[in-house]
């Protein structure tokens, strides 16, 4: 790296999640439902040159590690994302992400009538198709606009 480049720097501890879709970064922080409010230490990098995409987001999130909910509904807005965890600035594990059959939490139904949206305690779950997540419990269908129904 010349000295004219600048990248993002290096975690101490936490999560580096890589190789995002240019663009999604902001979505992938709702996901983890955060909004700097929390005090959490968060670097970003958005639309940066990268060798497997045409540009990607990348998000460090310091003293974090992601929920498997988190994982799994991160899969379906960035399906070859990479997740390393950091440990004392080494990376400790990396891992790709799996397309899971459902989604539990962190999506909200759409369907005001829907047990999961009411006060009773029932977390959101849905079933993961081909374009589309539908709730094993209303059969609602959220297709093209995923990102404006995480928050649950
Ligand atoms: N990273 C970081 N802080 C550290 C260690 C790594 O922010 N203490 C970041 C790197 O900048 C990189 C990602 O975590 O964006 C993965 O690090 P590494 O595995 O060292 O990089 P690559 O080999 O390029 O990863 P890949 O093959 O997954 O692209
Ligand atoms: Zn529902």
């Amino acid at each position: 790296m010349s000295d004219h480049e600048l990248r993002v720097s290096k975690i101490r501890n936490g999560t580096v999640i890589d190789h995002v879709p240019g663009g999604q970064a902001l979505n992938v922080l709702a996901i983890l439902g955060i909004d700097g409010t929390g005090g959490e230490q968060v670097s970003i990098g958005m639309n940066v040159p990268s060798d497997r995409l045409p540009a990607k987001d990348i998000v460090k999130v310091e003293g974090r590690e992601l929920s498997q909910n988190e994982v799994d509904v991160l899969s379906l807005i960035a399906p070859d994302a990479t997740i390393n965890i950091v440990s004392e600035y080494d990376v400790v594990d990396k891992r790709r992400l799996d397309r899971p059959e459902y989604v539990k939490g962190v999506l909200a139904c759409p369907n005001r009538n829907c047990i999961t949206t009411d006060d009773e305690p029932v977390d959101s779950k849905f079933e993961v198709l081909d374009d589309e997540v539908r709730c094993v419990y209303c059969d609602t269908i959220i297709r093209d606009n995923l990102t404006e129904h995480i928050g649950n």
